[in-house]
């Protein structure tokens, strides 16, 4: 199947007998036993839940994984990612990366004996040069947030296993729509499924695709240890989301592409990161590795006072700090996402006063420009 008939048709209720054409919301913690030593496959629901179930063969089924493991929040999924690493173990991150992320593998993962270094994952030699025999796992997002920079995954995940460590990449931005990471040779996917699989801003999901049995084992094993599962009707909520996923994330795009190119034109905006830009750095990577370039769009506009302005001015457009939903919405990185950032990496990267984030939502592209032209004017 097709990734958008896939979003639609991707999981059944096995133990349906009615017909229902959506699967059901099993809101039940436990299962009963037929018998001594007997079970029907459901015992205690943070081990199986199956609705939880239908949601992970589904999201499973898009990243094309062996198998998916769905989570309360994205950061609940990358948390329990990093409880494969031991004391002593090293970890590369992108050095561009969702804030959360960076707090949780600087205050948690160090404290835990991890060592954790950073660089920009799109830089190969970088990377090589932090690859080491203490190295298990690779970090990269692609778009990275919210400098967009690419990573070339197939090229990554090659050297990464040279030195026999793990790739995984956050896919949220994509989705597997637009790109599959595990087919590319990463061997775990990343999703915060709050964004655009769930894409109606009303329930919070993370998950972890992987590819291998010994990956799957392990991680089985952390997330009924660990419990940080995604209840039945959120999991509800976000299989009904995915089945519009491929027309939410079209829609999103042709918007992006036109509001880009509008930005470009505008005097008080000063640059324009979109990987769908045909002369952003990553545009060629960008193509080969997914078929498409996503909705999320940051810029620069002219002054502090202007990012200010435009905050307080959208009418249609909101401030908030999310992303990958129906709603467009407008993000200052510098005080929201990545406030924990330290002040060094940010000035590196250039996450400073004048830096606005944009996730585009599925509204008329024409009402988005008007709300743009006169909160930039
Ligand atoms: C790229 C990315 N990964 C992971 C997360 C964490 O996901 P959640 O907010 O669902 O915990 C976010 C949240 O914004 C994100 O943008």
């Amino acid at each position: 199947m097709n990734p958008s008939t896939l979003c639609v048709h991707g999981c059944k209720d096995p133990n349906d007998t009615t017909g229902a054409v959506t699967v059901p919301v099993y809101q039940c913690a436990t299962f009963a036993h037929p018998g001594l030593g007997e079970t029907s496959g459901y015992d205690y629901a943070r081990l199986q839940n199956p609705t939880r179930e239908q949601l992970e063969t589904l999201v499973g089924a898009l990243e094309q994984a062996d198998d998916c493991l769905a989570f309360g929040t994205g950061m609940a999924a990358i948390a329990v990612l990093t409880e494969l690493l031991a004391p002593g173990d090293a970890l590369i991150a992108s050095d561009d990366l969702y804030g959360g992320t960076v707090r949780l593998l600087d205050k948690v993962c160090a404290k835990n004996g991890v060592r954790v270094d950073y660089c920009d994952t799109g830089d190969l030699s970088a990377v090589a040069a932090l690859l080491g025999e203490h190295t298990r796992l690779v970090l990269a997002e692609t778009p990275s947030n919210p400098m967009m920079h690419i990573t070339d995954i197939a090229a990554l995940a090659e050297l990464v296993h040279e030195s026999g460590a793990w790739l995984a990449v956050d896919n949220t931005f994509l989705t597997p729509y637009f790109c599959q990471p595990l087919t590319l040779g990463a061997d775990i996917v990343i999703h915060s499924g709050t964004k655009y699989l769930g894409g109606h801003n009303d329930a919070l999901a993370g998950f972890l695709a992987v590819r291998g049995t010994d990956l799957r084992e392990k991680l089985r094993f952390l997330y009924k240890t660990i419990g940080a599962i995604v209840a039945p009707w959120e999991s509800y909520l976000l299989i009904r989301g995915i089945k519009t996923l491929a027309i939410r994330m079209e829609r999103a795009q042709s918007n992006a592409q036109r509001i880009a190119a509008f930005l470009r034109e505008q005097p008080a905006v000063t640059q324009v990161l979109y990987a769908g830009l045909p002369d952003a750095p990553g545009y060629e990577i960008s193509r080969k590795q997914a078929s498409g370039f996503g909705a999320m769009i940051s810029f620069y506009v002219d002054s502090a006072d202007r990012a200010e302005q435009v905050l307080s001015r959208l009418r249609l457009i909101q401030f908030a700090e999310s992303l990958g939903g129906v709603e467009s919405l407008l993000t200052y990185p510098l005080l929201q996402t990545h406030a924990d950032v330290p002040e060094e990496t940010r000035a590196r990267l250039g996450i400073n006063d004048r830096l606005l984030r944009l996730s585009v939502g599925i509204e008329d592209a024409e009402d988005l420009l008007a709300d743009l032209a006169q909160a930039l004017k």
